[in-house]
């Protein structure tokens, strides 16, 4: 898949990209993004927190593939809302990168320095408008959240030192966990939607779902080609997570899906029930209103 995206301040973004989150045995990140950049991606994302920073840009640095060809994210932690410049030094240091194309807010959430303590005088809106000073230092070519509700994200647009729209918004997203309030409100507002755990995260339950595996065998592909070519398909960033290297290299393929089955896959969650979102964890527990939505349990 060779699929761009334009995202709001002009950066082009590949819509597969190499998800590395629990890439964390002793070299399995570094091969991962070495395998995935030799066998055609260029779209690599990462976090602080995931600890693999390092070998992330190691990967990158041995892959042969030159920079300038390839887009990385990578996100503030929860502790560092209250200093993203050092944050993202840390980050590039690690990375041995000049530049990150996308860093993100990880979580809607600030932490007191050295716990899981919520800060009560700091809170992502502040650390947003951090994050602003950041574009133009030639160190980011773009912002942008991830777990941000559409609450969250219509607080964050209405204040009016918010100037630059964050680019995405990278959340959790699958066919039972297609969002769709959250979906058009980034359509809406140009916000692109970047999905992450695609297959449904640790050991990939959507794989067995008997829908997903049905639709997959009628039209000869694998479940994970389907899940990541339905993320393609209606316009959003896919980040599939893998260290190995067969799935690494069959993941960027994707395919057209009938309507007819795209339709029933964006459907699905509707019928079984959708499964309970990252984005109402116990980071944000600040936000409990926002679980009232009959459809979460
Ligand atoms: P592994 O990394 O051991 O290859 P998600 O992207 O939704 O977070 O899913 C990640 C999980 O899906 C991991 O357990 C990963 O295993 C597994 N996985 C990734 N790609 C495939 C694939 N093509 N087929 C089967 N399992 C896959």
């Amino acid at each position: 898949n060779t699929k761009t995206y334009t995202l709001n301040n002009g950066t082009v973004i590949p819509a597969v990209g190499l998800g590395t989150w629990q890439a964390s045995e002793e070299g399995a990140a570094y091969n991962a993004v070495k395998v995935a950049l030799q066998n055609n991606y260029r779209h690599i994302d990462t976090a602080a927190i995931y600890g693999n920073e390092e070998e992330v840009g190691k990967g990158i640095k041995d892959s042969g593939v030159p920079r300038e060809e390839i887009f990385v994210t990578t996100k503030l932690w929860n502790a560092d809302h209250r200093d993203p410049a050092s944050a993202l030094d840390a980050s590039l240091a690690k990375l041995g990168l000049d530049y990150v194309d996308l860093y993100l807010i990880h979580w809607p959430v600030s932490w007191k320095a050295g716990t899981n303590d919520n800060e009560t005088d700091w809170d992502y809106v502040d650390t947003y408008k951090e994050l602003q000073k950041l574009v133009g230092s030639g160190k980011v070519k773009a912002i942008g959240v991830s777990n941000f509700t559409k609450k969250k994200l219509e607080r964050l647009l209405a204040d009016p030192e918010v100037t630059v729209k964050p680019a995405v918004n990278q959340i959790e997203a699958h066919p039972l966990l297609p969002q769709p309030e959250l979906y058009d409100y980034l359509k809406k507002n140009d916000i692109l939607l970047e999905s992450y755990s695609p297959l449904g995260s640790t050991d990939a339950p959507l794989l067995k779902n008997a829908t997903v595996q049905e639709i997959a065998k009628k039209n000869g592909v694998e479940p994970a080609a389907l899940l990541i070519s339905w993320a393609v398909q209606r316009d959003a960033v896919v980040l599939p997570k893998s260290v190995t290297d067969a799935r690494v290299i069959a993941n960027l393929k994707t395919f057209t899906i009938p309507d007819e089955d795209f339709d029933a896959l964006n459907h699905l969650a509707e019928k079984v029930g959708t499964t309970r979102p990252n984005t109402f964890s116990e980071f944000i527990v600040a936000d409990e209103e926002e679980l009232a939505s009959p459809s979460y349990n």
